[in-house]
């Protein structure tokens, strides 16, 4: 039987992107919130590889996470979790709303932190398993206008740098990712990136990931 890698928001961008690497050796499940995007998501790719599932699930929701974490790790043996849903609102601190800030946060914060949470249990019983938490070079350093997406970035860093010291010699392998733009669903929203065709594409970036993925602690694909 194959195991299975879990992707957060699985539905889109670099997500769907690497669902179509990993299928190529692994069942995949896909989260997100959205479920229309989920079962196109799901058509696309289960016509090729090996098998393709979804279940929607807002990541930053803890009781969902627990929920659904625990479905799927009771029915599948689980390679990887990646932690990938993300949103970012590009602008001035000042003109970020309440909303803007908080749902930042929420996403890209408690957004790994819960899955990666609930998931430890089940590898430590498995006796393997492996978090990649997708970050960004706005982990490395500030950038004018991504004020608090930088902020929830570094924080995904710390986390990370902090789950390979805290795992050591468990065969739980954290992994930090980082890379620059990619042309995705992710600028539709804003015209923070002027030329979006100067972009990484995200089957280049998922495939770059997927080559480099060896248990290693860190993946840089821009520094
Ligand atoms: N695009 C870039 O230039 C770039 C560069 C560096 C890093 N990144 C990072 O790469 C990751 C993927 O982004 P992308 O570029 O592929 O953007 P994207 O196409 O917008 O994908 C993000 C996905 O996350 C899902 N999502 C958002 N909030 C969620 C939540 N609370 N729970 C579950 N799913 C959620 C979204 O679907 P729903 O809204 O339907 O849930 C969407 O499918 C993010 O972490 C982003 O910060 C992006």
């Amino acid at each position: 039987m194959n195991k299975t890698v879990i992707i957060t928001g699985g539905g889109s961008g670099l997500g769907l992107a690497l669902a179509r690497q990993y299928n190529k050796e692994f069942n995949i499940c896909l989260l997100g919130r959205t479920e229309a995007k989920l079962q196109e998501a799901v058509q696309t790719l289960s016509q090729k590889g090996n098998r393709v599932f979804y279940k929607v699930c807002n990541a930053a929701d803890y009781e969902q996470i627990q929920t659904v974490l625990r479905t799927v790790f009771e029915e599948e043996t689980v390679h990887l979790l990646i932690n990938n849903a993300g949103i970012g609102v590009f602008e001035p601190l000042y003109s970020l709303t309440r909303a803007d800030i908080e749902g930042m946060v929420e996403t890209n914060v408690y957004g790994t932190i819960y899955p990666s949470q609930a998931a430890f249990p089940y590898f430590k019983k498995q006796g393997f398993g492996k978090v990649m938490n997708i970050i960004s070079t706005a982990g490395l350093r500030g950038k004018v206008n991504e004020s608090v997406y930088c902020a929830t970035k570094f924080a995904v860093r710390g986390f990370t740098e902090s789950l390979v010291k805290e795992w050591e010699g468990t065969n739980i392998f954290p992994t930090a990712v980082y890379m620059g733009g990619m042309d995705t669903p992710f600028w539709d929203e804003t015209d923070h990136i002027k030329d979006r065709s100067r972009l990484k594409s995200p089957d280049t970036v998922a495939e770059l990931i997927f080559s480099q993925d060896d248990n290693r602690s860190e993946i840089f694909i821009d520094r």
